[in-house]
């Protein structure tokens, strides 16, 4: 059972309380703070597009990376409904094959948090070091380990809308620390429902043990906020901002 497969046709429809014009701004206050005006981006797991569509309509030379295709493919015809041009390119960032060097590399809204070995997350790290451009800013977010252990962990969600009902229950495993999700979800078809199911796996991880992973891999200027703020953050916080200039 792949992620992110059925899952996708309702990705946006569940998300679509998210502000995703709000998190562009916070992306290019971000730039402002450290005065910055990068023209190339690469975001990875950028899965339905959201806000690299954004970016791309204002003025950005934007590549988006994701593993699952059925995502891609939402996000490309965003893309083209919009009439803009963004590359979106179908890959496991753990295998990341991207030659070309960029002022800017973005993984947004728990990207980080589906690579559960340590290892894997460090040579993501490494490969990222390694594509940036000298003065190129790294900006990532992780659903923080209050979040994943406490508030989703051992916990059951669910919701019935007319056309779509998703129940996602949750185990967080404390010895992996990894929060399992088994998602159940029913989209109309007519006068039927589809069924359709996923299993999730998220990593939580410390803020500590990323900045240390990040050092390991010679990112010096390291700086962690609440997310959507330029606060550090609380152990309760649920969204980590990580801004790491090479
Ligand atoms: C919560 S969604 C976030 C999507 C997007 N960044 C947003 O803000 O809406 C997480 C995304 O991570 C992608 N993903 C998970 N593991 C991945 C991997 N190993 N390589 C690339 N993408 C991955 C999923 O396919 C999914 O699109």
């Amino acid at each position: 059972m792949e992620a992110y497969n059925g899952f996708a046709r309702v990705y946006d429809y569940l998300m679509r309380d998210v502000n995703y014009d709000k998190w562009a701004d916070y992306i290019e206050n971000i730039f402002k703070k450290f005065n910055l005006r990068p023209n190339t981006i690469l975001e990875l797991a950028c899965g339905t597009g959201n806000i690299t569509n954004r970016l791309a309509l204002r003025g950005y030379e934007i590549t988006g990376v994701d593993i699952s295709s059925e995502m891609l493919t939402i996000a490309r015809k965003k893309a083209m409904d919009l009439g803009i041009n963004v590359a979106y390119i179908n890959q496991d960032m753990r295998e990341l094959d991207i030659h070309e060097k960029v002022d800017c590399v973005l993984c947004l809204c728990d990207g980080f948090n589906y690579i559960l070995e340590e290892r894997d997350l460090i040579s993501i790290y490494e490969k990222v070091y390694s594509i940036l451009n000298f003065g190129g800013i790294f900006i990532f977010d992780i659903s923080s380990f209050y979040k994943i252990s406490e508030i989703l962990g051992n916990n059951t969600y669910a919701e019935n809308f007319e056309d779509i009902s998703y129940i996602w229950e949750n185990y967080f495993d404390a010895e992996r620390e990894v929060c399992e999700f088994d998602l159940t979800i029913f989209m109309r078809k007519g006068q039927l429902f589809e069924r359709v199911q996923e299993f999730h796996e998220q990593r939580a991880y410390r803020t500590d043990v990323v900045i240390d992973l990040l050092k390991q891999v010679k990112f010096k200027d390291i700086n962690v906020y609440n997310a959507f703020t330029f606060e550090s953050p609380k152990f309760t916080d649920e969204r980590i901002n990580f801004v790491c200039i090479k």
